[in-house]
């Protein structure tokens, strides 16, 4: 992070130890707590978490199955879970949905901004203007709009957390090599975050950036599936061998190093799933 950046925390000496607390000690008894993407991957295992910590849920994604899925699941569990269908690269749904949630389940503590795609990939000048686009929306711009859909409540409650989850490329835009767009919105996405941050400062909302890994969910099977040729770069091959050689981690393991930092009183923090290993 450069210097003079007022989000930055401050910190004198050695960066300390990253301690992470188990889960287990985290009450999130009776907050409301937002998670899209919540169907599969990484959100679903956050909300599989966050349900643990005895947090009520909103679980956001498009596919109702998946949603339904979830639901059901958290609810056997004895945990209290509503599904929200929506499509968050249409401005118009997301602007409402922040509102429709409160209405229907009451202010919210946590938003964990996890919906993305990693689309497109390819060649920066083969790229189709409506996959740029879509990209900007789900990864960049319903992020934005549906934190500020929470923060008057959250504001009033004096307490909130905000995770927008990103990806450890936007440390090393370089490694994305044909993945241009993924890597300027999660860069537009971290620098959302950033400043939102400073802007809460001392309201007892967080905002926090988060780096998942290397994780095994669809979202890393849909790259494997694209024709490499296509693609180029190696970039469909590098991402087959992390597969093959068992390189990446579970959801659930990603899920656990996200969630565990909710307790944390400290904003602006860019976190990594490094970092709890
Ligand atoms: N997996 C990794 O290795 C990795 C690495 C770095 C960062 N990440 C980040 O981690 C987050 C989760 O990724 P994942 O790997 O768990 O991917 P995933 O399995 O593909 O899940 C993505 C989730 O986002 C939802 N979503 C996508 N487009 C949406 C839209 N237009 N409206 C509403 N929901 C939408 C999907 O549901 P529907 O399709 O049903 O809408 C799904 O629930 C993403 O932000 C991703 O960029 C992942």
């Amino acid at each position: 992070m450069p210097d003079g950046d007022s989000a930055a925390p401050v910190r004198t000496g050695p960066a300390p130890t990253p301690t992470f607390m188990d889960t287990s000690e985290l009450d999130l008894t009776g907050r409301l707590a937002v998670v899209t993407g919540a169907g599969r991957g990484i959100g679903r295992a956050v909300a599989v978490e966050l349900a643990r910590a005895g947090a009520r849920l909103a679980l956001v994604a498009r596919s109702a199955d998946q949603l339904a899925e979830v639901r059901d699941e958290l609810a056997a569990a004895g945990a209290v879970a509503e599904a929200y269908s929506a499509d968050l690269a249409d401005i118009a749904t997301v602007a409402e949905l922040g509102a429709r949630i409160e209405r229907d389940l009451g202010p919210a503590g946590v938003l964990i901004n996890n919906a993305g795609v990693v689309g497109p990939i390819g060649p920066t000048d083969r790229l189709s203007v409506a996959d740029v686009e879509q990209s900007f929306r789900v990864n960049a711009i319903a992020p934005m709009l549906l934190t500020a859909a929470f923060l008057e409540s959250m504001r009033k409650a004096g307490w909130g957390r905000i995770v927008n989850v990103s990806t450890g490329v936007v440390a090393h835009p370089t490694a994305l090599a044909r993945g241009n767009t993924y890597v300027a919105a999660k860069s537009a996405l971290e620098a959302h975050s950033l400043n939102l941050a400073a802007e809460l400062a001392g309201t007892g909302v967080t905002v926090s950036v988060y780096r998942p890994g290397r994780v095994d969910t669809a979202m890393q099977g849909w790259i494997r599936d694209q024709d490499p040729d296509t693609v180029g770069g190696g970039l469909v091959e590098r991402f087959a061998e992390w597969h093959r050689s068992g390189e990446l981690i579970t959801p659930a393991h990603s899920a656990r190093a996200l969630v565990s930092r909710l307790g944390d009183t400290e904003t602006g923090r860019i976190l990594d799933v490094a970092d709890a290993a």
